[in-house]
Order: structure tokens, then C-alpha cells, then sequence
């Protein structure tokens, strides 16, 4: 088992990654400390892993809420059911919530840990490779508003993270390619050796080889704890976490979260991101092309679908909800393992680099 600190001005806590930890006895003793617990997770998640789960704790949990699954229960309906249920376990300051399940169910249970009697401890137990890599660490809770994705939500730290690599064997192709798409990322905005490493690896992650999948975990889990560590706010350097999302938001609205996984758009997004990089001058044509190569050969889209008009994703951008007070800032590369905050970006750049071809 591997364990790294997350130290944040509002807390510190460990993530552990490793194989069958949701049935450590240990772990949980020690983060429970005999308090309470009270477990979310999902109609997908829970026949696999809650038995597990009930088995390693020291006695039987305060209660247990089973979500139906999908973003689309992402609410304040949802979280209010959490915080109902809450109450009605008699749930004290005390109280503990686990949250057993992908992003989604962290984000509800963090969400209603953070606002239950100001704020209850929660434990993230991830199940997907991108609630593992992202979601779990860094203290973002958050529910949708029909008006934008993750409009209400607040900061709040989990008092640990238990990262069980084995519960990725159930995921399906496409949500675990999804998570691989944000482990590229890390490497692509902030580690070129990491990026070497998962070109010569690329197979063996693709076959969930655990050697493999334990390493990208881990590095991708120390670049999110450096960077949340430095600005756990996001008032400076963890917007570079964003790379390629602002593209990918946009193709997330016009394709109506039905078409692409948000891990897919982020691959696509990541690319655009590489390509405008290229055509403004300020990295070259390799950088964008290893990503491709990188991206293709974990089996993700790299390519905006043909029959999305490229105008249109330019105006989704402009109205972005989170950029609405912001001049157009995108996060752009130098080169591999080199992003930056780029301020000032015109319109018409971003139209001419969704609209060009993909480097030779
Ligand atoms: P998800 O939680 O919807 O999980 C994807 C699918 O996999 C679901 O159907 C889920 O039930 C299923 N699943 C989960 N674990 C499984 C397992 N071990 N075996 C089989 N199936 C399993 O999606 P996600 O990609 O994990 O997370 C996306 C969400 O995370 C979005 O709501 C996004 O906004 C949020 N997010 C939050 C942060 C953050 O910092 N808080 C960062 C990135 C994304
Ligand atoms: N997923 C981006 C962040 O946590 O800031």
C-alpha cells in the first residue's frame, strides 16, 4: 500500500492507494476511531463493494443510502434525500459519511458532509479511475444546477481517501479509458518524464496490469496533492488542472452530456488546447502530436466529432458559466509537462485552431 499526504491550509489527510483496501480492518479503525458511520453509494457500486465494506467495519454503520445511478441525480433533490436520511439516523457531528462510489457520489456525499451541522468529516473510497486520479482528492464538493454543471458546492476536505485499485476490474472500457484521459493530463501539464512513462506503459495500463495502474494512480495522486497543496482555492495555479476542460465543457453542453464521457471531451479538449498552443507560437508540433499519439493509444477520442460545428463550440465557451467574469483565459502548453495560464486569448485564435487540421 502506498500512502501520500495532502496538506492543505484547512487540513491534512493521507490517500491510500492499494489492492483490497476497502476490506482493511486497520484502515478503517484507525480513521473511524469507533465514531459513527453512514454509508452513500450507488445502485451499481454497492452490489460489488458494500458487502466488503460492512464486513471490514467494526460494527454496523448508522445507516446507509443506496442513490440511483448517474450525473443526472447530481442534485439538490439528492443531496437533500442525503441530508434527510442524515437526521433521521440520528447522525451527530460525530458521524463519519463514506462515500463509496465514482465522482458523482463523492461530489453528493462530500456536498452534504460539508453542509450537515456545518460540516461532518466524510472518507472518499473511489471506485472509478477518475474519482481515484481527481475527484476524490482536493476538497471540491459539489451538486449540478440546471443552469451549469457544479454551480453549488463548497471546499471541504475529506479526513482520508482510500483508493482500492482492485474495485477498477469492474469498470467498463470507456469509463476506465475516461480516467486514463486525466492521468495524461498530469503529465501533459506538469510532468514530462510521467508522460515518457505512460508512453512506455501505455499497454500495460490499457490491460489494468495492477503494477501499472498502481503507479499512474500514485503520480497522478501526488501531482493533485501538490498542486491543491499550493492553492487549495483555486485562486492561482490548480486552474492548470483545467487543461483542456474549457474545450471539453463546451463539447459536453452541445453534445447534452449524451454523446462523450467527460474523461472522452477532456481528451479532445486537451488536443484542441495543444493545437491552438502550436498555431499562437508557444509550443511545437511535437508537443501536440505525442499527445495524440499518447491519447489514441489509450483507445480515447482525439478528434472533435464531424458533425459538431466548430462556431458552436466557440460560442458554448464564450458562455461558459464559470467565465462569465473572466477575460478568456485558457490553459495552453509550452511543451509537454509545461502548462501555463494563458490571459487574453482572442476569439478568433481559438475558432482558427478548432477549425485546422491535426499536425502532420
Ligand atoms: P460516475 O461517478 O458517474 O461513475 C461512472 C460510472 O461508473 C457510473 O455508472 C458508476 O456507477 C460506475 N462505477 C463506479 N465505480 C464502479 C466500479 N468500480 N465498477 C463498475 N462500475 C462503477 O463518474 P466519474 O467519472 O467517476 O465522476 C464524474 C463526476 O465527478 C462528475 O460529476 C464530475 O463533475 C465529478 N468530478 C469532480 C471532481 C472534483 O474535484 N470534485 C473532479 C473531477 C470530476
Ligand atoms: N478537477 C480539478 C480540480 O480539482 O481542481
Amino acid at each position: 500500500m502506498i500512502s501520500i499526504d495532502v496538506n492543505t491550509a484547512s487540513g491534512g489527510y493521507p490517500v491510500y492507494i492499494g489492492e483490497n483496501l476497502i476490506s482493511s480492518t486497520v484502515l478503517w479503525q484507525r480513521h473511524l476511531q469507533r465514531r459513527p458511520a453512514f454509508i452513500v453509494s450507488n445502485e451499481v457500486v454497492a452490489p460489488h463493494y458494500l458487502q466488503h465494506l460492512l464486513q471490514a467495519l467494526d460494527g454496523e454503520p448508522c445507516g446507509q443510502l443506496i442513490l440511483p445511478d448517474g450525473e443526472q441525480h447530481k442534485t439538490t433533490g439528492i443531496w437533500r434525500l442525503i441530508i434527510d436520511r442524515l437526521v433521521q439516523a440520528n447522525a451527530t457531528r460525530d458521524t463519519v459519511i463514506i462515500a463509496l462510489g465514482g465522482g458523482v457520489i463523492g461530489d453528493l456525499a462530500g456536498f452534504a458532509a460539508s453542509t450537515y451541522m456545518r460540516g461532518i468529516d466524510v472518507i472518499q473510497v473511489p471506485t472509478t479511475l477518475l474519482a481515484q486520479v481527481d475527484a476524490s482528492v482536493g476538497g471540491k464538493t459539489a451538486v449540478n444546477h440546471q443552469a451549469g454543471k457544479n454551480l453549488i458546492g463548497a471546499f471541504h476536505q475529506p479526513t482520508a481517501v482510500i483508493a482500492d485499485i482492485n474495485t477498477l476490474n469492474t469498470l467498463n472500457e470507456r469509463e476506465y479509458g475516461a480516467g486514463l484521459a486525466e492521468v495524461v493530463k498530469y503529465g501533459a501539464i506538469r510532468d514530462a518524464a510521467f508522460f515518457d512513462w505512460l508512453d512506455n506503459n501505455a499497454k500495460l495500463l490499457g490491460s489494468r496490469i495492477p503494477d501499472a495502474v498502481l503507479q499512474a494512480v500514485k503520480a497522478s495522486v501526488e501531482h493533485k496533492a501538490a498542486v491543491v497543496a499550493a492553492d487549495e482555492k483555486e485562486k492561482g495555479q490548480r486552474a492548470l488542472l483545467n487543461f483542456g476542460h474549457s474545450f471539453a465543457h463546451a463539447l459536453e453542453t452541445i453534445t447534452r452530456y449524451q454523446s462523450l464521457l467527460h474523461g472522452e471531451a477532456v481528451s479532445i479538449g486537451m488536443v484542441a488546447a495543444a493545437r491552438l498552443s502550436r498555431q499562437l507560437g508557444l509550443c511545437d508540433q511535437h508537443a501536440e502530436k505525442r499527445l495524440i499519439r499518447l491519447l489514441s493509444g489509450l483507445g480515447l477520442p482525439v478528434a472533435i466529432p464531424a458533425e459538431i460545428d466548430r462556431q458552436d463550440i466557440v460560442s458554448a465557451m464564450r458562455l461558459d458559466k464559470k467565465n462569465l467574469d473572466q477575460v478568456r483565459r485558457l490553459i495552453l502548453l509550452r511543451g509537454i509537462g509545461d502548462a501555463f495560464i494563458a490571459e487574453n486569448i482572442r476569439e478568433a485564435d481559438i475558432t482558427t485552431a478548432l477549425k485546422a487540421p491535426e499536425a502532420a
